[in-house]
Parts: structure tokens; sequence; C-alpha cells
């Protein structure tokens, strides 16, 4: 889990450190970055490290409580596992290995349409319910089906994804042939060499960690041999002609929580609220999707302002530390997502890296809590903001 140096890791720039030594090169990158010149996934990070806490003592730090409800559940740390594509390929069956780590946490994880593990390897985790994230498919019936299948498994929370009609340009896969396109010597550096100057993963989780298909649509993809025909059946399904009026639709067929994710603008988060959703999830996708949009720390006060008493609010992109926690819930939310860190984490060190990685966060919200005055999760609000 350490580094070379058998350092332990204390923060997520460590654990993307690990990460970026133990993953071929273009799982890496497909992680670590955004679209175009990564400027909203910089302004991300940035625009939360940018939020001032304030200081406040003498206040009994003793009763500090890091917990919150959110739609019926009890979750330990105001944190959710974001729905990452493929992020079970960062160690072997790594949504696997990450509902364990959640469980333990006391937090919620969400599955990606496109996560290597399926709804039911997942379900069989614990008696906590995953998360299920989705997106409008063209054919209404394998949305209907997969709806079906996931409620079976015991999801009661869906995360609809909303901002994905069109996908971003990311430059980093294109240099890496993720949309192909390469000539052989560059299949060849992004393909076995990859593998051979990263043995470990290519034994733990290219050799020994398959079936490494996207578990719940592979039943759908007819030609499935390799992650470009799973790419390209993506690519001919996702629905760019979606609109409020399927949310509408499928507000009528999912009959769990409804939770909104991609709303970074304040009239659409009103339309998610008349639609009937439960939740939204302020997000830019981690600047992965249109560069150049503002940050989600930015967004968040405006859109809380807007129809915060209306939902219940959360917000990912940036995320990283247990501080950041607090400067969310401090400007609206009631709790936060973490993608890429939690697969750094995983990569770095499976489920313990992982359990590891929610330990310390903990641990900083609960210095954050007791520092600013908050004390409880719950009664975190603008003041402890400068
Ligand atoms: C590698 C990667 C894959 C992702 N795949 C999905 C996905 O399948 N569905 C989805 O709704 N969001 C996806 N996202 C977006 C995340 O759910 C989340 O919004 C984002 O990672 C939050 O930003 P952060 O990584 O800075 O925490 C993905 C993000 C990354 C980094």
């Amino acid at each position: 889990m350490g580094d070379s140096l058998n350092l332990l890791p204390a923060s997520f720039a460590d654990f993307r450190r690990a990460a970026e030594k133990r993953l071929p090169r273009f799982l890496f990158d497909y992680i670590d970055g955004g679209a175009g010149a990564e400027v909203t996934l910089r302004r991300n990070t940035a625009d939360w490290e940018a939020v001032q806490l304030t200081q406040k003592v003498l206040r009994d730090a003793s009763r500090m409580d890091c917990s919150v409800d959110l739609f019926g559940e009890q979750l330990a740390l105001p944190l959710v596992l974001a729905p990452i594509g493929m992020g079970g390929m960062s160690a072997r069956r790594g949504e696997v290995q990450a509902k364990r780590a959640a469980d333990k946490a006391g937090i919620p994880f969400c599955l990606s349409t496109v996560g290597i593990c399926t709804l039911e390897e997942v379900g069989a985790v614990s008696d906590r319910p995953a998360w299920f994230q989705l997106y409008m498919l063209k054919d209404r019936g394998i949305v209907q089906e997969i709806l079906g299948r996931a409620w079976n498994s015991g999801v009661r929370t869906l995360v609809f994804t909303i901002d994905l009609a069109v996908l971003g340009t990311r430059y980093r896969d294109i240099r890496n042939g993720m949309a192909g396109g390469l000539g052989p010597w560059g299949r060849l550096r992004s393909g076995p060499l990859d593998w051979l100057l990263h043995p470990r993963w290519a034994w733990d989780v290219g050799l020994k960690g398959g079936p490494h298909g996207f578990g719940n649509i592979a039943m759908y993809v007819k030609q499935s041999k390799n992650p470009r025909d799973y790419l390209h059946w993506t690519g001919t399904q996702f629905d760019a002609s979606v609109t409020w009026k399927d949310i509408e639709w499928l507000r009528q067929v999912w009959k769990g929580n409804l939770v909104l994710k991609g709303v970074l603008d304040t009239d659409d988060a009103r339309q998610a609220v008349a639609v009937g959703a439960d939740g939204m999830i302020v997000s830019n996708h981690g600047g992965r999707q249109l560069d150049g949009v503002a940050s989600t720390a930015t967004m968040l006060p405006r859109i809380a302002d807007a129809v915060g008493s209306d939902t219940t609010l959360l917000v990912d992109g940036g995320i990283r530390s247990g501080q950041d926690l607090v400067r969310a819930l401090a400007l609206g939310a009631k709790a936060a997502l973490v993608g890429r860190p939690w697969v750094m984490a995983l990569a770095a060190g499976g489920e313990a890296a992982l359990s590891r990685y929610l330990g310390l966060v903990k641990q900083d919200m609960r210095t954050a809590l007791g520092l600013s005055g908050a004390i409880n999760a719950r009664d975190v609000g603008r003041g402890v903001l400068l």
C-alpha cells in the first residue's frame, strides 16, 4: 500500500501516486484525466481549497458526530462512492472490494451502468443495498429490464446521469487509443508493453480478475470480445435526444428514490424538482464532459439558494478530504460523492487501502467539525465559513 520507500499513504495525493505506479498507463490516464485542456478538472479541486473555514474553539468537541441521514439511510459519514465506469478494473473484482469497504465505513456505494461487476455480484456482498447509476439508453425496454434487475438486487436509490447525452472529448484517452486509431507500435505500447511494465496489475486484474466486460449490459452487447466492442455499443445506445419528458417517464417507472446526477444550472435544478426527483447531484462529471464549465464549489451555493429547501442536494467533483466534506455541507449539500479517490485507493492496495483512505477522510472531518465550531455534521451551515 505504501510507496517504494514503504511510507504510508496519508492523503489522496499519496494514493494517486501509488495508483500511478500500479496501473497501466491507459487505465491511469482514463481515471485521472478530464475533458479538453482539463480546466474544469483543475478548478474542481482548487475551488474547494479556496473555500476558507473558520476556527472556533471551546465548544465541547467531545460531542463530535459525522453521521447524517440520507434517503432513509443512516450514513456514518456524509459520503457516497460515486459511480465509475470500469471502476472494477483498478483491482480484482474492484466494485465488490469497494462495496465491502463502503459497508465497513457505513456509507453507500453506487455501481455504474458500465461497471465491471454485476448488480447481483455487488448485491450479494451484504444486506446493505448498493445504489445504482443508469444512463438513458435508446432501447427503453433494456432500461426497464435493468431497473427491474436493480430493484431485485435490493437497490432503492437510483442515480440517473443526465450530463452524458454527448460524450466529452478526453485528450488522454484519444492519445492512448481508447477510441481506436493507433498504429501497430502504438497498439503494442498501449497494450502488451503497458501490461509488461505493470506486472502486479497484469497478473491480479488482467489475468486473474476476469470477466472484464461491462457486467450489467454484457447480455445486450452481441459482439463483446474486448472493451472496444463495449465502447462501440454504448456509443450507439446512449440517447442524445433525451429531454425532461423522458425523466417524467422514468419517474413513473422507478418507484425508489430518484437522484438526478449532472445538474450545474439553477433552471435545470428547478426542472429536476418539478419532474419529481427526490434529489440531485450538483456535478460536472468530474470535469470529464464540457471543459470550461464552472466548478461544483462555485455552483453548489447558487443551486442551494434556488432549490435547497425543496430537494436533497448532493455534490461531487474535486472532493478529496474531510475538510472538503465540511465545505460541501456548509455550501448546502447533504452529502458529497468521491470518484477518483476511491478508484485510486483501490488501485493502490485494494479494499484495505480504500478502508484506510475512508478512515483518513473521517479523521479529517472530525478535526474540521471539532475546530470550526460545528461539532455535529447535521449542524454544519455557512457559519463555519469565513
Ligand atoms: C474514470 C471515471 C469514470 C466515470 N464513470 C462514470 C459513470 O459510469 N457514470 C457516472 O454517472 N459518472 C461517472 N463518472 C463521474 C463520477 O461519478 C463523479 O461524478 C466524478 O468522478 C466526481 O469527481 P471526482 O472524481 O473529482 O471525485 C466517472 C468518473 C471517472 C473519473
